[in-house]
């Protein structure tokens, strides 16, 4: 078995791409026991704080983990070592860690974090290919390379490899757009965000992928139950993208706040008490996004391990 890999994309910002990474990840371990790796590529560095709470990130910076040294080893010309650089432990949720210690583990989440240093060691990798002449679509493509090897090594180990990527096109976010083999699109139903996505998938579908729609799951998030909203929605499903598949509509909610707010890095939360009424859209998100792939890859849709 080798993992899926799924990135979690949108040049437009602030729609919600870290919070749906997070989403999917609890949902997908939770209810179905899967294995689920979080590749943070976006130096903001939003999933790895959700999961891993300021003090965590700062601890995985201090400990030499993260996605920074993955680049660093890029620059020095090194094959890629990624399997040191992961935290193997991002899980959140009460259950997961109780079964763990009862050795029945059925679904875990690891993440390899990034750190803001992440933009800085980018930028001098840019400063010196790009000084040498280098094109960034060839500096993209050669990190491609690298990373496509490092995620080899861990494939085996999981069902999902998750990208959170940033809203812009760095080298990295290009990599990680080249790499992957599923795109899921968080978007809101406005009509500046159905324009982002739209500039997007078609930027993807001429530089990346050209078979974009059949690999592409789009999810509206932050979704307010107005007119004006409901309009947006079925413009996005019924003309702009309307050949691809959609998962559920995330409402827009509190709860979606709290969620992603760890109290602290030894701090679990039941699912219940960790989503609330957001519950039944995570399980949803979870379900819709496991049939996606099964329908994809012509295999069995999997049976959830808890309801
Ligand atoms: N369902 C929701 N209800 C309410 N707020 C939400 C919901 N989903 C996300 N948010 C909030 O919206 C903001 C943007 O979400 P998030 O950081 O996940 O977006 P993003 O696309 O990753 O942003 P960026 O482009 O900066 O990486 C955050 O403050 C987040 O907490
Ligand atoms: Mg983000």
């Amino acid at each position: 078995m080798s993992a899926t890999i799924t990135a979690v994309s949108n040049l437009k910002g602030g729609v919600g791409k870290s919070t749906t990474t997070v989403m999917l990840a609890d949902g997908l371990a939770y209810f179905y026991g899967a294995n689920v790796l979080i590749v943070d590529l976006d130096p903001q560095a939003n999933s790895s704080q959700m999961l891993l709470t300021e003090r965590g990130l700062q601890m995985a910076f201090k400990q030499g983990k993260g996605v920074h040294h993955l680049l660093e080893q890029f620059t020095a010309n090194e094959p890629p070592n990624i399997a040191n650089l992961v935290l193997p432990n991002a899980v959140t949720l009460e259950e997961l860690r109780l079964a763990e210690e009862r050795d029945e583990r059925a679904g875990w989440v690891s993440i390899l974090p990034a750190h803001p240093q992440l933009r800085l060691t980018e930028m001098a990798l840019e400063e010196k290919l790009y000084a040498s002449g280098m094109a960034p679509s060839r500096l993209a493509s050669y990190l491609a390379g690298h990373f496509s090897q490092a995620l080899e090594t861990l494939a085996p180990l999981y069902d999902v490899i998750l990208l959170d990527t940033p809203p812009y096109l760095s080298p990295m976010a290009r990599a990680g757009l080249s790499i992957a083999s599923t795109y899921v699109t968080p978007t809101l139903a406005d009509s500046v965000s159905i324009w982002g996505t739209k500039q997007f998938t078609d930027w993807v579908t001429t530089q990346v992928v050209p078979d974009l729609a059949s690999r592409n799951f789009v999810v509206i998030t932050r979704f307010k139950n107005t007119r004006y909203a409901r309009n947006a929605e079925t413009e996005l499903k019924e003309i702009y993208l309307k050949d691809r598949t959609f998962g559920p509509t995330i409402p827009e909610s509190v709860q979606a706040l709290s969620a992603m707010d760890r109290a602290d890095l030894d701090s679990y939360n039941s699912m219940r008490g960790k989503y609330g009424r957001l519950r039944g859209d995570v399980k949803r998100l979870a379900e819709s996004f496991v049939n996606f792939i099964a329908k994809r890859n012509g295999t069995a849709i999997p049976e959830p391990v808890r309801s």
